[in-house]
């Protein structure tokens, strides 16, 4: 009997990691391989890394440095990286790691068997990194299957042509290209089939799906498309660009009851001198306006946001915008990062004269007053009857399940495991900082969500 051979398989970054992920999986499971608990009983270990941040890049090189010693007490085991991190660095990987078999980049996750194989069979160690043009990365499209999830990601648009003067993002991943809204629609229908309620749509900025594609639908028509899918009962999107959040689009919060009641609008900075500089292409006062046109249309809408803290440059003043942005727009959360200089980016350039500790100084700063506001929105949700969609079994143990809010907050309450896949009405008992407790609703219809 031949041996089932094993993978580890570690994660970073975005939801377009997470999905390239998936298919990562799918390729390996073609190839007779099974999944692993732990990296010491795997034949093969693989990162899908990030490169958004010098953190998130050093954490690569840590992890492989981890697993160094596995391949001493397991000649023949197979470590390869993958994802953003692979197509900045490329080969020069290989090169100061000698003990690394492959890398892969943002367009050859379909190359994974052949360097697999060329490892496997002639000891070759390869790579993978070329860019493809939009005809040939939509045919790489890879079909996808539904499994056991409630909920799933779907990619509308791969690549990012916005240049954010800070972000590594359309460097590693190339030009923005939109998916054909049939085949988009169609992969939706088959994961409802299987069981799928929940779709997220994602890109690095799906607002502008659609653009320049002649007789594509826009944004807007293609979720008003999605709405119309029975079994989808709940829909989301991120990452939105503000400068593409339309008319249109907004009012879609309007008119599409299916949409959650919650958007991710990353504004950055709240100076106006400093969004110039990241070239974003909206000022506070643009933002702002669209803040109200949503919260017009969809009063219960909640808003998150990313900010980004010690750009080159910014000022004692500029700070206090962004400071004075986070308490106006009043969001029910934020992610918020230190400024770390990318190579290749425009913004490395840029004279810099701020501290790492006036950078930290700011950056607690204004986690203090997120924090604050947070927990007045999770304290809004203490002893509401909100609707959840339940998602799994908790890790919480026995007899509990887990679900999401259309605040995407997760909700852990006890119930029967049949109804993973409903919407159910759930009593929040507490509030904690990364989650509600709750007690099924048995007779009650809820009262907002
Ligand atoms: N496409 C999305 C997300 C991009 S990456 C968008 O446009 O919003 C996620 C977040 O990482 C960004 O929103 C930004 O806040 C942060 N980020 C990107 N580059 C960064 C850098 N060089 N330093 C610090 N934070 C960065
Ligand atoms: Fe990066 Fe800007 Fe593109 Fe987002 S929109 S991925 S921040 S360049
Ligand atoms: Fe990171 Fe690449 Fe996403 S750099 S944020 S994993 S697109």
């Amino acid at each position: 009997m031949i041996m089932p051979k094993h993978f580890f398989l570690e994660t970073f970054g975005c939801q377009m990691n997470v999905v390239d992920s998936e298919q990562i999986v799918d390729l390996l499971r073609g190839m007779d391989y099974a999944p692993a608990d732990r990296p010491e009983d795997a034949d093969l270990i693989l990162l899908n890394t990030c490169a958004i941040r010098d953190k998130a890049e050093r954490k690569v090189y840590g992890h492989l440095g981890r697993y160094k010693p596995l391949k001493a007490v397991r000649p023949g085991l197979i470590l390869g990286v993958g994802g953003c991190v692979a197509q900045q660095q490329g080969e020069k990987l290989l090169k100061d790691i000698p003990y690394l078999d492959l890398v892969f980049g943002t367009h050859n996750i379909h190359r994974l068997p052949d360097l697999l194989r060329d490892v496997e069979i002639r000891h070759r160690r390869g790579h993978a990194l070329e860019f493809h043009d939009r005809e040939t990365r939509l045919r790489l499209f890879p079909q996808r299957s539904g499994g056991e999830a409630v909920t799933r990601f779907v990619t509308v648009t791969q690549g990012c042509d916005n240049f954010c003067s800070y972000c590594v993002v359309p460097l590693v991943r190339g030009r923005e290209i939109s998916r054909p809204s049939g085949e988009i629609l169609d992969e939706i229908r088959q994961l409802a089939a299987s069981g799928v309620r929940e779709v997220t749509l994602i890109g690095q900025n799906v607002n502008s799906y659609g653009v320049g594609v002649p007789g594509e639908l826009s944004f807007a028509r293609l979720l008003a498309e999605v709405e119309g899918i029975d079994d989808i009962v709940r829909i989301r999107f991120t990452t939105s660009h503000p400068k593409d959040l339309s008319d249109e689009l907004i009012d879609c919060f309007g008119s599409l009851k299916k949409l959650c009641n919650h958007i991710h609008l990353p504004v950055q900075s709240g100076s106006d001198r400093i969004l110039r500089l990241m070239n974003r292409g909206y000022t506070r006062e643009q933002y702002l306006d669209r803040v109200r046109r949503l919260r017009r249309v969809r009063p219960e809408i909640r808003l998150s946001s990313d900010i980004i803290v010690g750009f080159p440059g910014e000022s004692e003043e500029d700070f206090a915008d962004t400071l004075s942005l986070t308490e106006e727009v009043n969001y029910v959360d934020i992610y918020s990062f230190i400024y770390s200089p990318r190579s290749g980016t425009a913004a490395v350039k840029l004279e810099d004269s701020l501290t790492a500790g006036e950078r930290q100084a700011r950056f607690d700063r204004l986690l203090k007053i997120q924090e604050d506001i947070s927990r007045q929105w999770r304290e809004r949700d203490a002893g509401a009857i909100l609707e959840v969609l339940v998602e799994g079994e908790s890790r919480q143990g026995q007899g509990q399940l887990f679900g999401r809010t259309t605040w995407n907050r997760i909700v852990n309450f006890a119930g029967p495991r049949d109804l993973i896949g409903s919407l159910v009405p759930v009593h929040i008992t507490q509030v904690y900082r990364n989650s509600h407790l709750g007690c099924l609703v048995t007779d009650q219809a809820p009262s907002h969500g």
